[in-house]
């Protein structure tokens, strides 16, 4: 979480949320900064001296999976409402208040889940320009069923009747409902009020302010020294680099290893950008031998990430040793790494993200962190990756895990079975770019299996391998819902693998959500 040593010039008028374990606490820090106010998570115990030191302009209670009745329920410093600085409860964010207040908490007659319609009872300020009838989404066991003389309520629901309350005397507001998710479908013009009508920001918070403010950031904490960034071909990295280029130039230095698991022409794309464009150095160590040898034989999932994690250690630290005067060590680490990474064990998260990633690297390597990214979402990693001068091409570029292809080739990793797999990769790809569905879909990839399929093409029977398509829609790849591609597209798709990948005699479609499956087969 943030420890309000970060960027605090890049933002004079900040947002603070306090985490009471939301699931949506991330959404509410993004829609806050759509506003172009800057916004950072905290934990939901910061004292009043903390919150004094960022001096935010408001600060929003997240919502919660506890109930502020039962005992060890996270509460806040309680002094915080007498601070003058306008707070905004939310679900259990708006329980927390009320009960510090003066009101009471009890379990609802029944747990709502879900839109409801909300009756807006007074309209001055928060809910200015919101009509007398909004949708709203619910997510509670608990409500509100008491307030004391000194909260005026603002709305109610069918089973809610305490639906959003204002104090008389302090700035505080607060909501039963979600205003951050798009299931509110006005909550945006809620948000807005509460940060421009009640906390007075102008919204000021520019992405290429910050970008400047982290150039000047940089130069101070690396001097004259070295960097090393590793390349992956995703977009994290390459912005993290582009923003070194621009901050340090020569001194930077870019490891690109490429360990045979990569998709079709992706090396090359990846030199191309970073030595005609960015003119970096740039290493490009050739690891597929290598990479290929340690994965012989090896079919279980995670004995293959073991290995490729180990292998890609081994190659960056021989690599980094001939880089010479090399004293730091970049890192696209984004702020959705920092909050989850940060959240303390005992904190009130209901779940805790595993993080199954590889291509981390440990710190033995003994070179200090330069993070640029670490203050921002991944929809403003690619906005600056954009202002940076990087093409769109590699800025939307889908996602593509740390072990590569391995992973989705399923059963043994050999160089045949990569090309076969790279081949069919290449061919959906291009079909979905062409039917103009690349952006509004968030990952899509083909899997080789592990099994053979009998087929019939001319008049002979064929044995061969069978090729799985993958393509989800997600907003934060915790959760997925498989994509609902047209049928002439995945026609498209599985006809042209069938007759232009040799090797493949059938083509499958995974129509399964996340959970309970995961997004990549392995
Ligand atoms: P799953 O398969 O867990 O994937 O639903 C969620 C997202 O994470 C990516 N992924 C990985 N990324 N190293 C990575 O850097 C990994 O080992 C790894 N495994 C999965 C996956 O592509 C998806 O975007």
């Amino acid at each position: 979480m943030a420890d309000g040593s970060g960027l605090r010039s890049i933002a004079d008028q900040r947002v603070l949320v306090l985490d009471f374990g939301s699931q949506y606490a991330q959404l509410i820090a993004r829609r806050v900064r759509e506003n172009n106010v800057y916004c950072e998570i905290v934990r939901h115990d910061i004292t009043v001296e903390q919150i004094a030191h960022h001096a935010p302009r408001g600060l929003i209670l997240s919502g919660g999976p506890s109930s502020v009745y039962e005992p060890g329920a996270p509460r806040c410093d309680a002094r915080l409402f007498n601070m003058g600085i306008p707070v905004l409860g939310i679900c259990y964010g708006m329980q927390l208040a009320c009960d510090t207040l003066g009101g009471k908490v009890d379990s609802a007659p029944a747990r709502e889940y879900g839109r409801s319609q909300c009756i807006v009872t007074e309209h001055a300020d928060l809910f200015a320009g919101v009509p007398d009838k909004i949708d709203v989404w619910m997510s509670h066991g608990d409500q509100v069923s008491r307030v004391s003389d000194d909260f005026v309520p603002l709305a109610k629901t069918g089973t809610c009747p305490i639906a959003a309350v204002k104090h008389k005397t302090l700035p505080v507001y607060a909501m039963q409902f979600h205003p951050e998710v798009t299931h509110t479908p006005l909550g945006g013009t809620i948000l807005h009020n509460f940060l421009t009508a009640i906390c007075g920001c102008s919204g000021t918070w520019r992405l290429g302010d910050f970008a400047k403010e982290a150039i000047l950031k940089m130069r101070a904490q690396i001097g004259d020294a070295r960097v090393i960034c590793g390349l992956s071909g995703g977009v994290d990295s390459a912005v993290t680099a582009a923003l070194l280029y621009r901050a340090i130039g020569p001194k930077l230095s870019c490891i690109l290893v490429d360990n045979g698991l990569l998709r079709k022409d992706e090396q090359a794309g990846v030199i191309a950008e970073f030595t005609n464009h960015f003119k970096t150095d740039l290493h490009v160590v050739e690891g597929e031998k290598r990479f290929l040898e340690a994965l012989a034989g090896v079919t279980e999932p995670q004995a293959k990430r073991k290995k490729i994690g180990y292998e890609f250690i081994e190659c960056f630290k021989d690599e980094a040793k001939k880089i010479e005067d090399a004293r730091f060590l970049a890192q696209g680490t984004l702020y959705p790494d920092v909050i989850e990474s940060g959240a303390a064990p005992d904190g009130p998260a209901a779940t805790i993200k595993l993080h199954h990633n590889v291509g981390g690297l440990p710190a033995e390597l003994g070179f200090e962190l330069v993070e640029p990214l670490r203050d921002l979402f991944k929809d403003e990693v690619r906005k600056l990756g954009l202002e940076l001068g990087l093409p769109e091409d590699l800025v939307w570029r889908h996602p593509f895990p740390g072990p590569g292809l391995a992973v989705r080739c399923l059963g043994e990793v050999t160089k045949p079975r990569l090309d076969v797999l790279r081949e069919a990769d290449a061919i959906m790809i291009a079909e979905i770019k062409a039917a103009g569905l690349y952006r509004s879909t968030s990952q899509a990839f083909a899997v080789l299996l592990p099994v053979q399929s009998v087929g019939v093409m001319g008049d002979a029977r064929t044995y061969e391998n069978v090729v799985a398509l993958r393509c989800v829609n997600t907003d934060d790849f915790m959760t997925a819902d498989w994509s609902h591609l047209p049928y002439d597209v995945l026609a498209r798709i599985s006809t042209r693998i069938i007759n232009e990948v040799k090797g493949v005699n059938r083509v499958c479609y995974d129509i399964s959500s996340k959970p309970p499956a995961t997004i990549e087969w392995e």
